[in-house]
């Protein structure tokens, strides 16, 4: 599929185009369940519970994003600052349908996102990705080089020591600094 037009959350000016547009935004309470959906169709993400993603489209909506077309959800990103350091906005799961992979729809849920006037403090976004999500990799590296920021990664959660044996070790990505005139994706 094509993205359909896309109307940046930010701006209010974008005249819709014909057809479907893509529309980037704060979640509402009410999206929870299509998120729910969204992240079971997306391995190899972890499934929450949905009451935890009603918390994250309540309590964190003003740190996460979604994508939509025609009443479809195609895009979500679930995040939140640190306790310890308010100014890192820590990405806790990306999700882009199967069917809008590979248009770009990652990156630019990333640089709305980021875009925020409440979010003009964040200098540092952090992530975790398994060493097999190449994916993932492609995605944040990416994100990286368009804001010009250095992209770091350590070994975080273990396989063993933290999972148990049961999940893949997760490498903790800081990429940062960020300009305070973010580009667009
Ligand atoms: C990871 C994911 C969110 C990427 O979304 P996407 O919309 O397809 O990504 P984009 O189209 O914005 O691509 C961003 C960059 O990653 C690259 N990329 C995307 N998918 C890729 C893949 N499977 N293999 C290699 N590179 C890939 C793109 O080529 C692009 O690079 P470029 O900007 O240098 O050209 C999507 O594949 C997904 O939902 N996967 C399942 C869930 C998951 O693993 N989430 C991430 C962990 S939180």
């Amino acid at each position: 599929m094509a993205l359909p037009g896309h109307q940046p959350e930010n701006d209010a000016t974008t005249p819709s185009r014909p057809g479907p547009a893509l529309r980037l935004r704060q979640p509402l309470t009410e999206d929870g369940a299509a998120i729910h959906r969204l992240i079971a169709a997306c391995p190899p993400l972890d499934t929450n519970s949905l009451y935890c993603n009603l918390l994250q489209a309540s309590h964190f909506a003003d740190c996460s994003i979604l994508a939509e077309a025609d009443g479809r959800l195609l895009g979500w990103i679930s995040g939140y600052r640190l306790p310890a350091d308010p100014t890192t906005l820590f990405v806790w799961q990306v999700a882009v349908h199967p069917d809008a992979r590979g248009l770009g729809l990652g990156r630019r849920l990333l640089s709305d996102l980021l875009a925020r006037p409440g979010l003009a403090d964040i200098k540092t976004m952090a992530t975790t990705i398994t060493p097999s999500n190449e994916a993932s990799w492609a995605l944040f590296r990416s994100f990286a080089k368009s804001q010009g920021a250095a992209f770091r990664h350590d070994a975080h959660f273990e396989r063993d020591r933290h999972f148990d044996g049961a999940h893949e070790a997760e490498h903790m990505v800081t990429i940062g600094p960020l300009p305070s005139v973010r580009a667009a994706a």
